[in-house]
């Protein structure tokens, strides 16, 4: 266990990029140490900000600062995924603890490697899958700890953007999410993490997946309407339905979650905001946040991973780890292989096993 704070440096200063900075400048496990972006104009802008040096390249980094405990990487690219791999590998070659954003990577065998070479390597690879890290996810734990659910029957997820079926976003010809799965790929990350975070792994996966005439008209890639239905290892179901501003959500808003067992049901609203429980025969327990700003499971998931390398966590007890990041694109990889074979039911691949540290085997 580690008394100093982490040393960390973020590498990508977009707007998340900047999130993310923040919390490691608010938070007492760690220190910014600088920042980096390939851009020049954002990086200094951000060192300005921050009050630490700029930087221009991850080499750079790593040579100026071989004391850096944890590389953060912000970047983006194709899909919101294409940039994190070469960051990410860098700083793993370097012998540092990794936290990426998400998706893990839009390429499934760049995914596999990090996650390969961080556990080779033994350090910790995290993902920012902050879905989960709130108010309303810690009662949905307390309910499951409390044996309040009972055996599951069946999870629902519905997530994406709110919006109108005429005026569809992201139709820009030159944008880079003008690509068939940039929705999928980009965002489904977050509702499967939530979906095996609290039910487990999925063995079973079948897709549809559309848009609608307003995005055809225009010429836009985008497939913005998918429709997942699974099965878990624990025998149950679940379905997951998003989209991205085709429509307007009903209830639950933005983001629900809805985890139904033969004790009980708990519906987390607006991912933030709501959780509401129900049993047989008593009125619904309803737990209201006060919380209705997103950007609050930021500080939340970032505490976490600095608590877990603090506290030198075993690697298969990291939340959100990168192996749980790279489940999701599993899963993502396969709803893509089942919508492209219409509609058929496709056994996401298997994850890489555990092999355990040989060190703390007495
Ligand atoms: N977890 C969440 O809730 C959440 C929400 C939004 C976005 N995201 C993710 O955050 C990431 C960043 O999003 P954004 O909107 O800030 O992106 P952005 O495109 O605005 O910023 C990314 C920055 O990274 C820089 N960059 C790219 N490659 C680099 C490299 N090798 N070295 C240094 N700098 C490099 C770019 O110049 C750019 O300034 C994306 O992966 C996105 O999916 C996560």
């Amino acid at each position: 266990m580690s008394n100093s704070p982490l040393k960390v440096a973020v590498i990508g200063m977009g707007g998340i990029g900047h999130t993310h900075a923040n919390c490691y400048k608010e938070d007492a496990l760690s220190e910014l140490v600088c920042v980096c972006d390939l851009n020049k104009t954002k990086a200094d802008e951000a060192a300005e900000k921050f009050g630490v040096p700029a930087f221009y390249a991850v080499k750079e980094v790593l040579h100026a600062h071989p004391e850096l405990d944890i590389i953060d990487v912000t970047t983006s690219g194709f899909e919101n995924g294409s940039w994190h791999y070469e960051p990410v590998m860098q700083a793993l070659d370097a012998g540092k603890h990794v936290l990426t954003e998400k998706p893990i990577s839009n390429d499934i065998h760049e995914a596999r490697e990090m996650v390969r070479v961080a556990a080779h390597k033994g350090l910790y690879l995290g993902c920012n899958l902050n879905h989960f890290f709130s108010g309303p996810a810690d009662k949905a734990r307390e309910l499951i700890a409390d044996d309040k659910i009972g055996e599951q029957v069946y999870a629902m997820s519905k997530v994406g953007f709110n919006g109108s079926a005429i005026t569809p976003s992201m139709v820009d010809k030159d944008s880079r999410w003008q690509m068939p799965y940039s929705h999928a790929k980009a965002f489904l990350t977050h509702p499967f993490s939530v979906m095996r975070h609290f039910g487990g792994n999925v063995t079973h996966i079948q897709a549809f997946m559309d848009k609608p005439g307003a995005r055809r008209q225009s010429s836009d890639l985008m497939l913005s309407i998918q429709s997942i239905h699974m099965r878990f290892e624990n025998g149950s179901v679940g379905y997951l339905l998003s989209q991205r501003g085709d429509a307007h959500f009903g209830l639950g808003g933005w983001w629900s979650y809805e985890l139904a067992g033969t004790k009980g049901t708990f519906c987390i609203e607006n991912c933030v905001e709501k959780l509401t429980y129900w049993t047989k025969d008593k009125e619904p327990e309803i737990t209201d946040t006060g919380v209705t700003d997103f950007g609050a499971t930021f500080p939340i998931r970032i505490h976490a991973f600095l608590e877990d390398v603090t506290n030198g966590v075993p690697r298969e007890h990291l939340r959100a780890s990168g192996r749980d990041a790279l489940a999701t694109m599993e899963y993502i990889f396969a709803a893509i292989d089942s919508y492209e074979s219409g509609g058929q039911i496709v056994r996401p691949n298997a994850l890489p096993p555990y092999h355990g540290d040989v060190s703390i085997i007495h």
